[in-house]
């Protein structure tokens, strides 16, 4: 499969069956982007959203966390667990205001090495807010480009990880990277599942080499014990 041919049926995929209506997709700026990868980190859309519209009535931007108590940031982050993401969350929008006059950095690398964001989420918030061509690796995107180029390993190995990342990065459109990556997030999360893969509605399947082998069970490898 041609990069292009994977975005442009992704993409068509997502027009119909995509999930459109996220409230951090309206309007798609970089603070709500941030704080909804964030939440998103380790929690499920249908329980971030209320905890999201709360912590933005608080805090309506960047300034007004910074300049807020840290235990204001976690009583509303009451109930989400992983709490290390609340401090860190209040640490990245001081250091925003500090050394960055309050705004998200448009390089990768700078927004990488901000509290809490990692290279995934430095590039779910460029391409999520900028349509910057980035390319987004968390979980379920991980599991989705394992099976689709059968890539061998337990993905949190250093050397599986590259190649997943070369991967990302190939297949990335020319624009649209917006919606392509909440694209891609959405195929993860509703197709590409990890126990019940729905191959017969996805818009990928045709290239996918663990598919036509008949092997998507074997991907991505379990950790090694
Ligand atoms: N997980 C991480 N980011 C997400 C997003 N934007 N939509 C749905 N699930 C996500």
């Amino acid at each position: 499969d041609r990069p292009p041919e994977f975005a442009t049926r992704l993409l068509a995929w997502f027009e119909l069956n995509g999930r459109h209506d996220l409230p951090w997709q309206h309007p798609r700026e970089p603070y709500r982007v941030w704080l909804s990868e964030i939440m998103l980190q380790q929690t499920q859309v249908a329980t971030v959203i209320p905890y999201f519209r709360r912590f933005l009535e608080r805090f309506p931007d960047v300034a007004t966390l910074a300049a807020a108590p840290v235990d204001d940031v976690l009583a509303l982050w009451s109930g989400l667990g992983y709490y290390a993401r609340a401090r860190n969350l209040h640490r990245c929008a001081r250091q925003l205001v500090d050394e960055h006059g309050g705004q998200f950095p448009r390089s990768l690398d700078a927004l990488a090495a901000l509290p809490g964001i990692g290279r995934s989420t430095a590039g779910a918030i460029a391409a999520q807010s900028w349509g910057a061509r980035a390319a987004i690796l968390d979980g379920n995107v991980r599991r989705v480009l394992a099976r689709h180029r059968a890539i061998d390993g337990w993905p949190g190995a250093p050397a599986v990880q590259r190649r997943l990342w070369v991967v990302a990065e190939a297949l990335l459109p020319d624009d649209r990277l917006a919606d392509y990556t909440q694209a891609l997030m959405d195929l993860g999360a509703t197709i590409c599942t990890a126990r019940r893969p729905d191959c017969a509605a996805c818009p990928v399947s045709a290239e996918c080499i663990a598919r036509i082998t008949d092997t998507v069970a074997r991907y991505p490898a379990a950790r090694p014990r």
